[in-house]
């Protein structure tokens, strides 16, 4: 009975074990892996923008290969992810209608315009860093599919990150306008990055349950702060500064003190008043319109050899 179902899923997840598709849980765990896992898949999609905004005006064919197959990456992880959220019973189709109407977010970070084409690796080296660092523990979240899915897409962030450092030190090293330009987009990329970690724990409203359902396994802050002690010594050898002069290194914590994050841009981003929010929604909803065509005839081409026949 329902008690025990409770008391059954409970013991699982204190026991570090995993809860699969077809296993009983509350409707209230279901209900918050589908709002993350599409929030997720959708920030994937939508960050697919900024990136190949740069993909026809790469320096080098090595260059646009690299940002070609990261930005491929990324559609695929948006696709592994819809499939995890599709195992809780939703519909992929749903969940992009609502993305479409704004009723479902993504990442506050993709509404932020690639200027530059160091943008791509400040992007690379601090976005993908971030992801990381966010991801590598969602592999050890109590439902089966996500956690999974979470092992792939870490290994391919890995690259995203190291592709990204690799194009900041190029620039970095290059002539004085490169170095500048390098500059220049990890002062504007570096504080919207460390917002990808959601609101400050006191004022983030899910992390308590979600830790206690083990699906988060470190606070926003908890992994802030992991973020900015891997970022610090990173940004001195690639030879750029980070824009915060309160960043200092505090011997009695054992990690960085850093500066106060203006969490009204924050919530202005959330509330769809960032620099591209609108043009990003905009694009998407054209993409999707552009592509019923392809949807149409896939699933033409299944029912016609799925033996169904079309009626
Ligand atoms: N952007 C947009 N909304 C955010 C946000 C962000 N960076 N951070 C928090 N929020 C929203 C939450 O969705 C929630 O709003 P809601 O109730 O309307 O959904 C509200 O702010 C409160 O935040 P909480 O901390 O209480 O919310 P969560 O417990 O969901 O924590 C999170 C936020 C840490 C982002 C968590 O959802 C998470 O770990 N998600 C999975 C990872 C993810 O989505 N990463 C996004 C980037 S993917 C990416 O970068 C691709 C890579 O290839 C570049």
């Amino acid at each position: 009975d329902a008690v025990d179902q409770q008391a059954e899923f409970d013991a699982l997840v204190a026991a570090e074990g995993r809860i699969e598709p077809r296993d009983w849980m509350p409707d209230a765990y279901r209900a918050t892996l589908v709002r993350q896992i599409a929030q997720h898949a959708h920030s994937e999609i939508i960050g697919m923008q900024p990136e190949a905004n740069w993909i026809t005006r790469a320096p080098s064919l090595r260059r646009k290969a690299i940002l070609l197959a990261k930005v491929q990456d990324e559609a695929g992880h948006g696709l592994y992810l819809y499939g995890a959220a599709e195992t809780l019973g939703v519909n992929r189709d749903d969940l992009l209608d609502k993305l479409h109407a704004g009723r479902q977010r993504y990442s506050s970070i993709f509404n932020y315009p690639t200027l530059t084409w160091a943008d791509v690796g400040a992007i690379g080296w601090l976005v993908d860093g971030a992801a990381i660092t966010n991801q590598v523990p969602l592999c050890r979240c109590s439902y089966g599919p996500y956690a999974r899915a979470m092992v792939r897409v870490c290994k391919e962030e890995s690259f995203h990150q190291r592709q990204g450092y690799e194009l900041l030190l190029a620039l970095s090293r290059g002539t004085e306008a490169q170095h500048a330009m390098a500059q220049d987009a990890v002062d504007r990329w570096w504080w919207p990055s460390l917002m990808m970690f959601g609101p400050p724990d006191d004022e983030s409203a899910h992390s308590a349950q979600s830790m206690a359902w083990r699906i988060k396994r470190h606070s926003n802050d908890e992994l802030r702060q992991r973020f900015v002690d891997i970022c610090v010594p990173q940004a001195e050898s690639l030879g750029l500064t980070l824009p915060d002069p309160d960043i200092a290194w505090n011997e009695e914590r054992g990690c960085y003190d850093f500066g106060p994050i203006d969490w009204s841009e924050f919530q202005r981003v959330l509330r769809g008043d960032g620099p591209c929010n609108e043009q990003r929604l905009e694009q998407r909803r054209a993409a999707h319109e552009n592509g019923a065509w392809v949807r149409e005839a896939a699933a033409a081409y299944a029912a016609k050899h799925s033996g169904a026949g079309t009626t």
